[in-house]
């Protein structure tokens, strides 16, 4: 049984992958939509954030967890590595293959500000990215509009005008919210420029990390759908990615 966890709705378009590629195993997902977003909490109020639901998810039975969040990964995977004994797969800011894509020498990323602060985005960028420029854009008020289920066709435009006129070509979905808003991402974009969802990449990783592990799945490919908030969207968003779940599969919770 995977846990896959987000700040709220956004982890979906990782389990989409996962469930994709691995759709044998058991998952146990849960929004942390009372407490979304985190985009600009400190990192404290993240990492408790992350203890409380890691030792939800393994009272559910979990063996492996996908920090299905870039922001949460930022804060809390170093803490949560040093402090359960399970594996633990984070979300990559996919500049390396952005770079590797990119024709201009200019890729566009696409964050929430505590994203764009952690180490890891710092140290990956300097690892992999150290020849192309990075423009840098904090997707204010995406995450917001993503769990109302709307879509914000003037700040697409805005931070993507902002990313274009810098000369990107490559524009990286730094956010897990983001792939939900996708196409209007690349509409505004043009067809020049390629949108890179690092969700797959994440996924592929997650299936040779469980791979070492003795597979426990129960055969009946259990799904647990959990909110600290709003459960229609949550139930809305994974039906419409999974449309042979069930109203049952959706719990509220308190932690
Ligand atoms: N899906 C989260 C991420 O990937 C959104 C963060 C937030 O809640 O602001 O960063």
């Amino acid at each position: 049984m995977i846990g896959v966890y987000d700040s709220g709705i956004g982890g979906l378009s990782v389990w989409k992958e996962l469930n994709a590629l691995m759709p044998e195993r058991d998952y146990v997902y849960v929004a942390d939509s009372a407490h979304c977003p985190y985009g600009e909490k400190s990192s404290d109020y993240i990492i408790e954030r992350a203890d409380r639901i890691v030792r939800f998810m393994l009272s559910r039975g979990v063996k492996a967890v996908v920090v299905a969040c870039n922001t949460a990964t930022a804060a809390a995977i170093s803490y949560l590595r040093r402090s359960f004994d399970i594996p633990f797969v984070g979300m990559e800011p996919a500049v390396k293959p952005a770079a590797l894509a990119s024709r201009s020498g200019v890729v566009g990323v696409l964050a929430t500000a505590n994203t764009f602060r952690g180490t890891l985005y710092r140290d990956t960028v300097m690892k992999y990215a150290s020849d192309v420029r990075i423009v840098e854009k904090v997707g204010r008020g995406l995450v917001e509009a993503v769990e109302r289920g709307d879509v914000p066709y003037g700040l697409i435009r805005e931070y993507v005008d902002g990313m274009k006129e810098e000369g990107a070509d490559v524009i990286v979905l730094g956010c897990t919210h983001f792939p939900f808003l996708e196409k209007q991402i690349a509409a505004a974009a043009g067809p020049s420029v390629r949108i890179i969802n690092p969700a797959p990449a994440v996924a592929a990783q997650t299936r040779r990390v469980v791979d070492g592990i003795r597979d426990t799945s129960s055969g009946l490919r259990i799904r647990e759908f959990y909110s600290t908030g709003d459960m229609q969207v949550l139930r809305r968003t994974a039906m419409s990615i999974d449309p042979t779940l069930k109203d049952c599969d959706f719990h509220q919770i308190n932690i």
